[in-house]
């Protein structure tokens, strides 16, 4: 009744924001996006039939806040009448500041909440129940390059794929880290706020899939100057949806802007690389293995930036342990 296992976060290069269906957590839009491989979080599910409640700890601390979506997600995979859990999280990046971690701590929970129950749910159904919880968990599920369409199977809601092998295009992700606060406003909470208020957010939601096929085209090609141009405005136009919201969601600060001037100036002097930013002040910059060390090095001197982490492109959520 006890299993382990990892997942990475997820960066979307063509990003999901609002959801068509708030009861069953349903995204409005598809969304692509990069699975990593260095960036991790370890969940481990023991089921206790001697435990009164569902107890969690994230990095060691109980984390009562979180509780509630983590014994819904338990609810999912194990049904209601299942035993109460003990649920202990650890992650290798700072937690709630925009670097997906919901993403990695649902994906991982699901698969090791099937393990510790002896469920035997393949990768397509684990994903549907990940992405009940956190939109963006599902593509977790997934390695490399990864498709989430929105309104494909009705029965689940979404359909997940990975459109490429992290060794079929070996890109490389460097993170400036510019915060490590939790952001101020959860994502879910804040997807409604711009669903019933942006002006913007009708034609955010038309868009899409001339972005998303834009995107899937350049992928395909492997040309990443091309990837790079539609996942810089699709990640702009998203903030562009956020600011203009009410109240207004600006995740950035001021080195937040620094780093796309750094991006803007490598690429002026023909480095390859891209930038994008998901709910939270962290820069993404996706490059090729070539340009890596120029970038890190850029973006770790520019004002303001906290750390800087580097990774490549890693493997779906997958059991690391399980015991009976
Ligand atoms: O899955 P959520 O509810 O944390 O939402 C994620 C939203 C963005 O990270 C901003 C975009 C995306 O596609 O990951």
């Amino acid at each position: 009744m006890e299993a382990t296992a990892r997942a990475q976060p997820n960066i979307a290069l063509v990003k999901y924001w609002g959801k068509r269906d708030t009861s069953r957590n349903l995204p409005a839009v598809d969304s692509l996006s990069l699975t990593l491989a260095d960036l991790h979080t370890d969940m481990r599910v023991r089921f206790d039939p001697s435990l009164t409640a569902d107890e969690l700890t994230v990095n060691g601390v109980e984390e009562p806040r979180l509780l509630g979506r983590v014994s819904r997600c338990l609810d999912d995979v194990a049904g209601r009448g299942r035993p109460a859990a003990a649920v202990d999280s650890r992650t290798n990046f700072p937690l709630g500041a925009g670097l997906a971690s919901s993403a990695s701590a649902f994906a991982a929970l699901v698969v090791a909440a099937a393990a510790a129950t002896g469920r035997d749910a393949g990768t397509a159904e684990l994903a549907s129940l990940a992405g009940h919880a956190s939109g963006s968990a599902a593509r977790s599920l997934y390695p490399g390059i990864v498709l989430l369409r929105a309104k494909a199977g009705e029965c689940s809601g979404i359909t997940v794929s990975s459109v490429a092998a992290p060794d079929e295009w070996p890109l490389r992700v460097v993170v400036a880290v510019t915060e490590t606060k939790p952001k101020s406003r959860a994502s879910g909470e804040a997807m409604e706020i711009s669903r019933s208020t942006s002006p913007f957010y009708p034609r955010w939601v038309d868009e899409q899939p001339r972005d998303l096929e834009a995107a899937l085209a350049a992928v395909r090609a492997r040309d990443l100057a091309a990837v790079g141009r539609v996942a810089e405005h699709n990640c702009l136009k998203m903030h562009s949806v956020m600011w203009t919201s009410r109240p207004a969601l600006v995740y950035w600060n001021a080195a937040t802007v620094d780093c796309l001037e750094t991006v803007r100036r490598l690429q002026a002097q023909g480095t390859e690389v891209f930038f994008t930013i998901d709910a939270g002040p962290q820069v993404k910059a996706v490059c090729t293995a070539a340009a890596e060390p120029v970038v890190r090095d850029a973006l770790a001197a520019t004002t303001g930036v906290q750390a800087v982490l580097t990774s490549g492109l890693g493997a779906g959520a997958r059991v690391t342990g399980e015991r009976c």
